[in-house]
This record gives C-alpha cells, structure tokens and sequence, in this order.
C-alpha cells in the first residue's frame, strides 16, 4: 500500500504538459492540453519500444533511452526550447514522500535494469535529461500508471474512486483519508484525502494450483506477485501452457507428442484468439498447431484447449473482481455511495468475456448492491494522467 501523494483534481486544472507512459516494453511520450471543463486532449503523441536488452541492462542506458526518446519527440514537435512541466506515469511499485520523487522497491514485469531498485527514479531522469541538454524540463510528478487511470477519469466525473489496470500487469488504486494512511507521517502538511496504490498484483495469500506453483518458479521474481501472475496478461498464455503440458502428459492429449512447445509459441494474444475461436472446427487454434507441426489433431483435443483458456482466464476475471469488490468496500463497507471505477489495460479491453465475468461476479458478490459499482474504460487514462498530475502538482 504506497501513498501517492496526489488526489483527484478538481476538474478546473488547466495549461499543457508533456507526459511519459513507461511501464512495459512500449513507452510514450505525449503533449496533453487540459481545458478547465474536465477535457484532456492528447495534441501530440508517439510511441518507443524499449529493446529488451535494455529494459534488463544497466539502469543509466534505460533512462537515457528515456530521454533520447524525450529529446525526439520535442525536436519533431518544436517544443525543444520550451520550458515544460512533465508528469512521469512509472508503472511500478515506488515508495513516495512527495509527488515528485519516489524510490523503486522493486522491478515487477520482467524489467530488470540494473542500479535503480532503491533509487529515486525522478532523480535518476533528472540526470539522464541534464546528460541530453533538456535542462528546461521539470518533472513535477511522479505516479503509479493505477493512479494516472484514476485522475484522468476523475477529471471528468467527480465520483471516480478506484483506478485499476488489466494489462501486461494488475494493479488497483483507490481515494483514502490522509489520516487512515499510517505510511504519511502526521506531521505531514497534507490535508484531506490521497490516492492509495495498493500494489494488489503482489497479495500472495490466494491458494495457488500445481500450475501457479510451476510459472511462479520460472518468473523472474519468483514468490513475488503471485496474484498478478493468476490475472495478468504477462502470465496467463503461459499459465494455458502449464496446463496444456500436464495434459500432454497425463491424458495423452495429441498421443503425447508436443515436444518443441516453447513459452513464445503461446502468448496471453493467442489465447485470447483461440477463446474467440467459434467456428466449428476451431481452425484457429488447428492454425496454431498446424503451425507447430501437429497435424492430426482432433476437435475435442481444440475444444480441450478452448476450455483450458477459458478456465484460466475465467479465474483472473473473478479474482479481479473480489479486489475490485475488496478495495471499494474498504472506502464503503455499507455500499451507501455510487463508486466509478476507472479501467485501463488490453485484457479488460479485448479478452473475450474478462469485463462481462467481472460485472457478473460482483453481482454474485453483492446482488442489487452491485448497481453501486460502475466500470469504465480510460482509455489512455495513464498517459493522461501523468499531464494530470503534473497539473494538480504545479497548482499553487
Ligand atoms: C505491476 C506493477 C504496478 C503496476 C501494474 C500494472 O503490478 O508493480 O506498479 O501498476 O503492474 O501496470
């Protein structure tokens, strides 16, 4: 449970910022002007993909990354000679003591750069700007990519509580009084209320199967955000592929022959293309495996594996909405108020069924009280945010 050291805005913030998107292998970079009605508006934005080798190499070639795509994207923008307020979306567990600094507790989503666990990651892209001449850049905030979701789509509806990502990671974040938070001294100036990341990809108290147990093991960071890996799109193509080997094994599914089945040869996307597989025949996933040299295969062994992915992906969707249900409860243990839960992340936008078997859980959890929860999309909601933050920060 991090503090963010930022709450809602008020809706009448206003002026343009430029704002980072960092948390997978894609970054971005965006020109977010904000009116004062509760409109954001992405101007200008552009994608970077971050190699590999430099996302788990040393921490100073990732943040020069950084900065060389920042130093790009203002060059082809003429924005190089303005002084700007930038709002940095870090998608990763930080502890904060302000909002524009934060030190990073631990890498999460087989990001490994060396050198930045335990330092402040606004001081470490404060020198990476400094090494590529962008001296006029002020990063005025810092925040967790749950915590962008939520002020982007506050900014447009006052009752937005709860933000959360469904995405190459999982997270939530929710609005708590400044006096529960025993993490914010009580000498602290800070009045009122602030957004709390729960880091909730890392509760490691569900019961975990033989499979969770294997992919756990073959993590980067075994023992470690074990519920992320149970909902996840980093992990859920490779918690089918568990599956699929035991059966491989123990029922003789495909004669027990799929030897050269490697973890690339199944992604979360794959499953979620064999899922919306409704032909007959099931030639979408006959394609995948013809391609993988199993020709013979029969149409139970293809509705065999529809099922497997729909086990799989059912369970994240229903974890996903006891935290859901778990964070609003806390805020509101009666259920007395409406809550509008901000969502980003590609599994809830496109996994067939993940946002229906989500509303359906809560209602199973919670009858006519589940009226009270209401999901919506924030697309962009963590670029947007990060310009929203820096708006909030730089208020007098
Ligand atoms: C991981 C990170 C967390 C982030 C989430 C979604 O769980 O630890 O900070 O919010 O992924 O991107």
């Amino acid at each position: 449970m991090l503090p963010s050291f930022v709450d809602c805005p008020a809706g009448n913030e206003k002026g343009s910022f430029i704002a980072l998107d960092l948390g997978g292998t894609n970054f971005r970079v965006l020109l977010v002007s904000l009116d004062d009605t509760g409109l954001a508006k992405i101007e200008k934005s552009r994608k970077f993909v971050i190699p590999i080798s430099v996302t788990t190499g040393e921490g100073e070639a990732l943040f020069n990354f950084i900065a060389a795509s920042i130093r790009d994207f203002l060059f082809d923008q003429a924005l190089a000679s303005h002084y700007k307020s930038l709002g940095f979306t870090f998608s990763f567990p930080v502890t904060q003591s302000s909002v524009n600094s934060g030190r990073l507790l631990t890498w999460t989503k087989g990001f490994t750069a060396t050198g930045v666990v335990g330092c402040d990651v606004v001081q470490l892209l404060t020198e990476a700007l400094h090494r590529y001449h962008l001296d006029n850049i002020h990063i005025t905030a810092l925040v967790n990519d749950t915590v962008g979701t939520l002020l982007a789509k506050s900014y447009e509806i006052a009752n937005c509580d709860v933000g959360v990502i469904f995405g190459t990671g999982t997270n939530g974040c929710y609005r708590e009084r400044v006096s529960s938070i025993s993490a914010v001294p009580t000498s602290s100036a800070i009045d009122g209320h602030m957004i709390v990341n729960t880091e909730w990809g890392n509760f490691n108290c569900l019961p975990m199967n033989k499979f969770d147990r294997v992919l756990d093991e073959m993590s980067k960071n075994p023992g470690k955000q074990q519920m992320e890996k149970m909902i996840s799109g980093m992990y859920l193509g490779q918690l089918v592929r568990q599956v699929i080997i035991d059966q491989i094994h123990d029922t003789g599914l495909f004669s027990g022959e799929f030897s050269i089945f490697t973890a690339a040869d199944l992604q979360t996307h794959d499953i979620s293309n064999f899922q919306s597989d409704t032909s007959a025949d099931l030639v979408i996933i006959k394609a995948w495996l013809d391609n993988l040299g199993i020709t013979h295969s029969s149409v139970k062994e293809r509705a065999d594996i529809r099922q497997i992915c729909q086990y799989v992906s059912e369970r994240a969707a229903k974890i996903s909405a006891a935290a859901i249900s778990a964070v609003v409860l806390r805020m509101d243990p009666q259920l007395e108020c409406h809550h509008t839960i901000a969502v980003d992340g590609t599994l809830y936008a496109k996994y067939p069924d993940f946002k229906q078997t989500i509303i359906k859980t809560l209602q199973a959890l919670h009858g006519v009280a589940s009226r009270r929860f209401s999901l919506t999309q924030s697309t962009d909601g963590s670029g947007v945010g990060a310009a929203i933050a820096a708006a909030v920060a730089s208020q007098p």
